[in-house]
């Protein structure tokens, strides 16, 4: 069987992590562009010996010349800027625009058939300004953002009841953002809804509430932690979920930036919600039915991401 070809557009803390994951899996060959040639073409030699020990046969390029997107299978994308402490993923809006528009243009024009997973933030605005920058159908351009809020939360709730991280089903949706919406009422442990565990006195209000607080928060709290980035080993692994659902035709439920078109009562926007992943990128769009309060939230988080869209549109950038 023909080797896959992933290309990762930014090799910086996300992009050389994910790269090393796609070898240990076995996924693909990765192409590594970035506009630090020299930084990339040392990751991508250092990669390439990393599989040699490892008795992997998949070879990793870094170049800047963005010819090498050529039949690549799935582009990711993660240059830009990431956040410093005290900046909300918001401020990074105007400078990573420009690097996204840029990057759709090369899209366009050498790889015109792939599946884009967005990474660079801010997320939600730059998946829609990806795609009407590259052109691509609305399904095969989609945002990572969900996968990696849910697994947080997920992670918080095993701590908190002390079970495994694979036991809990959880959603995180709308825009990745403050006003990001985690869903007690789809969450499960076990099959058993959330609700059933607070009832037996396993968790209390006020325990979820911290939990979903320290969730909207999971990216700030790791930047001052940090200091220097912002995270990058789980948006790494939540990227590679979403590229294995789509390389192995899985049928992947996963929380995604995906297009609306009139789903949860919204139009014409790319926000967080559990999709369909396959073989033709974003297959199914799951409308859940919300309570008036989670319908607000959702409402709320989406005019965060409108926001941003009308300020690229005042900058001229769309
Ligand atoms: P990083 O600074 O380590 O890497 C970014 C890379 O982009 C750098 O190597 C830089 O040289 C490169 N770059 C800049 N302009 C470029 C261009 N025009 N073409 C090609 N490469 C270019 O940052 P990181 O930690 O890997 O984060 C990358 C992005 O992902 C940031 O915007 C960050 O905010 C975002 N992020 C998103 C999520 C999410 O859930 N969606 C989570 C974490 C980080
Ligand atoms: C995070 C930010 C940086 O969630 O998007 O880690």
């Amino acid at each position: 069987m023909a080797k896959k070809k992933i290309a990762l557009v930014g090799a910086g803390n996300i992009g050389a992590t994910l790269a090393h994951l796609i070898l240990q899996r076995k996924l693909a060959e990765v192409v590594l562009i970035d506009i630090a040639e020299g930084m990339t073409q040392g990751k991508a030699l250092d990669l390439c010996q990393a599989a040699a020990i490892d008795g992997i046969d998949l070879n990793v390029l870094g170049t800047r010349d963005f010819k090498a997107l050529s039949q690549a299978d799935i582009v990711i994308i993660t240059a830009g800027i990431a956040r410093k402490p005290g900046m909300s993923r918001d401020d990074l809006l105007q400078v990573n625009a420009q690097i996204i528009q840029e990057i759709g243009q090369q899209i366009r024009q050498h790889c015109p058939e792939t599946f884009v997973i967005v990474i660079t933030n801010p997320l939600d605005a730059m998946v829609w300004l990806m795609q009407k920058s590259c052109g691509l159908p609305f399904q095969r351009v989609v945002g990572m953002a969900g996968v990696l809020d849910s697994g947080r939360f997920q992670y918080f709730l095993a701590a908190a009841l002390n079970v495994s991280v694979r036991d809990i089903q959880t959603f995180v949706l709308g825009g990745h953002g403050d006003g990001m919406v985690a869903l007690p009422r789809y969450t499960t442990i076990s099959g058993v809804p959330l609700q059933a565990w607070i009832d037996q006195g396993k968790l209390s209000k006020q325990q979820l509430e911290t939990l979903i607080e320290r969730t909207r928060n999971g990216g700030a709290e790791i930047v001052n932690l940090i200091q220097t980035g912002s995270a990058y080993y789980a948006p790494a692994s939540a990227a590679l979920q979403m590229a294995e659902a789509y390389l192995y035709d899985q049928k992947r439920i996963l929380p995604c930036a995906a297009w609306l078109q009139g789903h949860y009562g919204v139009k014409d926007i790319y926000a967080g919600v559990p999709v369909v992943i396959g073989a033709n990128g974003v297959e199914k769009i799951l409308e859940l039915s919300l309570t008036e309060i989670e319908q607000q939230q959702f409402d709320t988080s989406v005019q965060g991401v409108r926001n941003l869209i009308q300020t690229l549109n005042t900058l001229g950038v769309s």
